[in-house]
């Protein structure tokens, strides 16, 4: 079969908290490419998820199945926790270009870790504040809710975010993933990633809801196909 265009990062926030290791086992086995880790501050967010215990709790599976850790972290002053989440496994650390006055300083110190660095955009906030930093970054992520809470709508105007931010990429020759994040499913997964997403993630489409988490991620994955024609 070929090579799916785009890597599926499950969002364990939607994971059923009392059996993490379980749904996480049946994330992997399932085709998950990444495990998606949204750490929530109740302040950059309305939202309080977790701190550095659980990637640490997950890293041992993920390790073991090569699955890496990318780390969504929704918290204001991102610096003051980058060695703490570097330290608990993660591949990635995406920060939030509205939480941190100086995002090249923070892209810089994520990278000195020997992490990659993402930064991610509100759904209000426009491309121009990726822009300057475009070839220090290995991922940019557009919201495509505003960050908060799982099991939200697909805002429909981030479909052209996505691909304006595809031109602006392909303009730089810059190689980052684009990824987009909040209420993606099987419904819209074609839709970004015709316009230009090479890494999506999805948390209620992929453990919520009745079907087992290997059948939604391959329903996620078959639409891609479908619309690949591959
Ligand atoms: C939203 C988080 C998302 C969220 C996605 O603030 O960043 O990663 O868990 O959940 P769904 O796919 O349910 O919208
Ligand atoms: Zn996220």
């Amino acid at each position: 079969m070929a090579h799916l265009p785009v890597k599926i990062a499950p969002s364990i926030l939607a994971a059923d908290f009392t059996r993490l290791g379980e749904h996480i086992s049946e994330a992997i086995v399932g085709g998950a490419d990444w495990l998606h880790v949204d750490v929530m501050d109740g302040r950059f967010v309305p939202n309080i998820s977790f701190g550095v215990m659980i990637p640490q709790a997950i890293r041992p599976l993920a390790d073991a199945a090569n699955v890496p850790l990318d780390v969504h972290l929704m918290i204001e002053e991102p610096d003051r926790y980058l060695t703490q989440f570097a330290g608990a496994g993660a591949a990635r650390l995406t920060v939030h270009a509205e939480a941190t006055r100086h995002l090249h300083r923070t892209v810089q110190a994520i990278k000195e870790l020997g992490v990659k660095a993402g930064v991610a955009l509100n759904p209000a906030t426009s491309l121009t504040a990726v822009e300057e930093i475009l070839p220090d970054v290995d991922l940019v992520l557009v919201m495509t809710v505003n960050p908060g809470f799982g099991g939200q709508q697909y805002i429909p105007q981030s479909t052209d975010k996505v691909r304006r931010l595809r031109q602006l990429l392909t303009q730089r020759r810059s190689n980052a993933w684009l990824q987009v994040d909040g209420g993606i499913s099987a419904k819209n997964a074609a839709e970004v990633a015709v316009a230009g997403a090479t890494s999506l993630v999805a948390g209620s489409a992929v453990f919520g809801g009745e079907k087992p988490v290997a059948e939604n991620i391959a329903e996620i994955k078959n639409h891609v196909r479908t619309a690949f024609s591959i």
